[in-house]
């Protein structure tokens, strides 16, 4: 019996989850995978490059939404979502993340009666700014397998109301990317290829709108991070949105001009700058765990983090967005005072081939789930057609 699946990715932290998962089912007989790219991200930099790096086979359905408002975005994904999906007629629809296409591909799915899966589930940063926490609670609430990275989300998730045979702890599928891709990384020469030496450099991201879209916020992260590199060169692949944002407010541009900014780079080489750098400065919910698996030190510049085991573990540290206060915490690195680390439990490379294990063992039960939705659903479409179709 086969379990087709399809498979939803959208954004550049989505790419780097769906690549293992896509693998490990492409092993199993029984499951069928479908990968459908709803194209949020579209530059060469943000969706190629991991493609290409990540070896993702070409996406089977593309759904092209582009850039927009919330509501914009997520109803682009709903409304091209939904015809694939009744052609397609999965019996599981699966998604990774906190992006809109994420909430926006689960919304689609369980209207037409297809049961979801959501990789990454239960993380909250109880901070309902950020578009990305609506993301998680609203995608959690519709799904049927929690699949979770770290035991706050088991908390999160039943104390939310979820039933604890939904929920899976899996470990995290950033890792199984990491362990991957190892070779290649050994291999990238994106260091010297900058003229840098390792750990005489820091490695920043930054792309929360909280930080960047504000140009008060935004030049007064930018004051700090003038002041850090003149101790030590920072490295800034710009994310678009920061891009965008750098045109538009002066101040914030002119503080980072000292610092060495870059194209957003592709996975690979990304990794092997994060693997070599002295610290990293970050907003990114990814670099964070990233971090944490490779030990390196790293300093959020958020107030919250929905993944308190890179804390409690891990490398990661919140200073926050006060200038002074990143000025400080910087200071007392450079000074030798870093924190040491573990890696998390699970976060072991493995937790795609769990997952999928566990997609495949339940195979009767998730194709059974919903059977009389979507048979309604289709005697609706069917009849809304023919009554549209009236003269
Ligand atoms: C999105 C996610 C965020 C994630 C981030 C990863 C949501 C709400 N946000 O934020 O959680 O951390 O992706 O990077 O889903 N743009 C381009 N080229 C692209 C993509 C975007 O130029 O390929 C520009 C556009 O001007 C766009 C802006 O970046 O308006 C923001 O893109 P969007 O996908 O809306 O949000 P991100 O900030 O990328
Ligand atoms: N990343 C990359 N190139 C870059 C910046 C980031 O390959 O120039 C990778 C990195 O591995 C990170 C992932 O993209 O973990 C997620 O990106 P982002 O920070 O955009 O999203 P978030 O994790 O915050 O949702």
């Amino acid at each position: 019996m086969t379990l087709r699946i399809v498979n939803i990715a959208g954004c550049r932290p989505n790419f780097i989850k769906i690549a293992p998962l896509l693998s490990e089912m492409k092993r199993h007989a029984q499951i069928e995978p479908i990968l459908v790219h709803t194209g949020q991200h579209y530059d060469r930099a943000m969706s190629d490059l991991f493609f290409r790096d990540l070896e993702i086979p070409e996406p089977d359905v593309s759904l092209d939404v582009g850039s927009g408002t919330y509501a914009h975005q997520t109803g682009q994904v709903m409304q091209r979502l939904e015809p694939v999906l009744r052609e397609i007629q999965p019996d599981l629809v699966l998604v990774v993340g906190d992006v809109n296409s994420t909430l926006a591909a689960a919304l689609s799915a369980v209207t037409l009666g297809y049961p979801v899966a959501h990789v990454e589930a239960g993380l909250r940063s109880f901070d309902r700014e950020m578009p990305e926490e609506i993301n998680r609670v609203l995608t959690d609430a519709i799904s049927d397998f929690l699949f979770i990275t770290e035991p706050s989300a088991e908390t999160n998730l039943l104390r939310e109301g979820k039933r604890q045979e939904q929920i899976f702890f899996a470990g995290n599928v950033m890792m199984d990317s990491l362990r991957n891709n190892a070779a290649k990384i050994a291999h990238s020469a994106i260091v010297s290829g900058l003229g840098l030496t390792p750990r005489n450099y820091a490695l920043l991201t930054l792309h929360r709108p909280s930080n960047v879209d504000d140009p008060g916020s935004f030049a007064g992260i930018a004051g700090a991070l003038e002041e850090i590199q003149h101790r030590i060169p920072i490295v800034f692949p710009v994310h678009p949105r920061t891009a965008a944002r750098l045109e538009q407010f002066p101040a914030a541009r002119q503080s980072l001009a000292g610092l060495l900014a870059i194209e957003p780079l592709g996975y690979v080489d990304f990794i092997k700058l994060m693997q070599q750098a002295a610290f990293v400065l970050t907003d990114s919910g990814g670099v964070q765990e990233e971090t944490t698996a490779l030990q390196i030190p790293c300093l959020t510049l958020r107030d919250n983090t929905e993944r308190p085991v890179t804390i409690s573990a891990g490398t990661n540290c919140l200073v926050g967005t006060a200038p002074q206060r990143i000025v400080a915490r910087v200071a007392q690195i450079l000074d030798g005072a870093a924190v040491a680390g573990h890696t998390p439990e699970k976060w072991d490379g493995r937790a795609a081939g769990r997952i999928v294990s566990m997609l495949a063992e339940r195979a009767d039960q998730i194709k059974d789930l919903y059977r009389g939705v979507r048979e309604r659903s289709a005697c609706l479409n069917t009849f809304s057609l023919v009554s549209h179709s009236r003269p």
